[in-house]
């Protein structure tokens, strides 16, 4: 039985540690606190917290307090027994014959230093185990129930602060893509008015002097077809660069309500030779009673138009893509998929592929998803990724509908 006294000395301590790990944010402010208290509360010689990276298969040095800087820097533990006997015994483990026990990887610098006693304690996340203290005393002793209850508890709020310095540096990586992805869209916003400026002008003249000669040519010669094909792909080009201007100014003109089943079957009928001669199967899942919402019909068009060329390319020959709409009640919002049977996402690419300039083809530009991302972020809409589980790729758009619900129950258009 241990003293009251010391008993209200453990409470003490327990109680500064629990109070650090829920007012900081780093980690390794509460991992020392941590080593530093147990050390002195056990009156041992010194603490180590040590954290199991399992890729490299070792434990590495996080936080130490009592010993000399040339025994805690002699590496990490790559010592398979003590990671595999944490594995097992998930419990206290107290090695007391230092220079003889295999699961002392350095025993002789152990000994030089003074230790003749260490106990190992495992640090578990929800039944995994991310980490050991090892506290190391200069003689051998007893631990009482108290002293381990006392330890156990103490590692139970390491793993809390662990996960939290993990969740944090989550959110902040997480928070680093989106101002890197906001810092290239700026940017690229600012690129696109110089040149659809730049652009506009050549534009008109080329429009300009095709329209007056397509006047002067055989209405059925191949000058005459030719000249068509030139107004028709200068106009969309001119489109383009209108939508380009109107993405840079973050702005989202001329929005009428629309039926979002209409601007896909307008862009599915505009690409079907492309489809026909890779060999790609359109199967259409679309909900007959979607309600219009307010909408840059163009807009969208070019956002649905950028997701199917790329499942195309994704695909290469011989594939299906699914395109489906369907009503979001609880959400509010009207959604339209395009799903593949392509490639799919590396995911290392899944992070990146929003970002402008992001391209993974010899020819891409890499700015389909990027002005896609950008027109249905000011539709105050969303546009995500996703891997299907049996491969190919899948693209989400949402965009609010700001009326009513639908009317009727709804059925599938095929
Ligand atoms: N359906 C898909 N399947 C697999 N990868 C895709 C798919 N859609 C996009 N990607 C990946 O995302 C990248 C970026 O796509 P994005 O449309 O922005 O540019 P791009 O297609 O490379 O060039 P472009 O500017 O000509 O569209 C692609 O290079 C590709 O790696
Ligand atoms: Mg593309």
């Amino acid at each position: 039985m241990l003293s009251p006294l010391r008993v209200q000395g453990f409470y003490d301590v327990f109680r500064e540690i629990i109070a650090l790990v829920h007012s900081s944010t780093d980690v390794r402010e509460v991992l020392e606190l941590v080593v530093s208290k147990v050390t002195q509360i056990l009156g041992a010689k010194g603490t180590m917290f040590r954290s199991l990276d399992l890729e490299k298969g070792q434990l590495e040095l996080c936080a130490a307090y009592g010993l000399s800087d040339h025994y805690v820097s002699k590496g990490p533990v790559s010592n398979m027994r003590v990671i595999e006997e944490m594995y097992r015994e998930n419990r206290p483990v107290i090695i007391d014959d230092i220079l003889n026990d295999p699961r002392v990887q350095y025993p002789e610098e152990a000994w030089e230093e003074g230790i003749r006693m260490m106990l190992n304690l495992p640090i578990t996340l929800r039944k995994d185990i991310i980490g050991v203290i090892r506290i190391c005393f200069a003689e051998k002793r007893i631990f009482p129930e108290e002293e381990l209850d006392f330890l156990s508890s103490v590692a139970q709020e390491c793993a809390c602060a662990v996960e939290r310095a993990w969740l944090f540096e989550e959110l902040q990586c997480r928070y680093d893509q989106l101002a890197t992805r906001t810092d290239k869209l700026t940017a690229l916003g600012r690129m696109a008015a110089g040149i659809a400026h730049e652009i506009n002008n050549p534009l008109s003249g080329i429009l300009l002097f095709s329209t007056s000669l397509r006047e002067k040519a055989d209405p059925g010669g191949t000058v005459g077809e030719g000249l068509d094909i030139i107004i028709e792909e200068t106009v969309r080009c001119r489109e383009i660069i209108k939508d380009l201007l109107e993405f840079s100014r973050e702005k989202t003109h001329q929005q009428t309500m629309a039926n979002l089943n209409t601007i896909i079957q307008k862009t599915l009928s505009l690409l079907d030779n492309m489809f026909r001669g890779n060999r790609i199967e359109i199967t259409k899942d679309l909900f007959s009673d979607l309600p219009e919402c307010l909408l840059n019909q163009n807009q969208i068009q070019q956002v649905f138009t950028n997701l199917l060329l790329n499942s195309t390319e994704a695909i290469g020959r011989d594939g299906t893509i699914k395109v489906s709409s369907r009503f979001d009640l609880d959400r509010m919002c009207i959604v339209g998929e395009v799903e593949d049977t392509g490639s799919g996402i590396s995911e290392d690419d899944l992070g990146r592929i929003f970002e402008p300039f992001y391209t993974t083809k010899p020819q891409g530009t890499g700015l389909g998803l990027a002005v896609s991302y950008g027109i249905v972020k000011n539709h105050q809409g969303t546009l995500k990724a996703f891997n299907n589980p049996g491969g190919g790729a899948r693209f989400v758009v949402e965009i609010p509908a700001v009326i009513g619900s639908p009317t009727g129950h709804g059925c599938l258009e095929n």
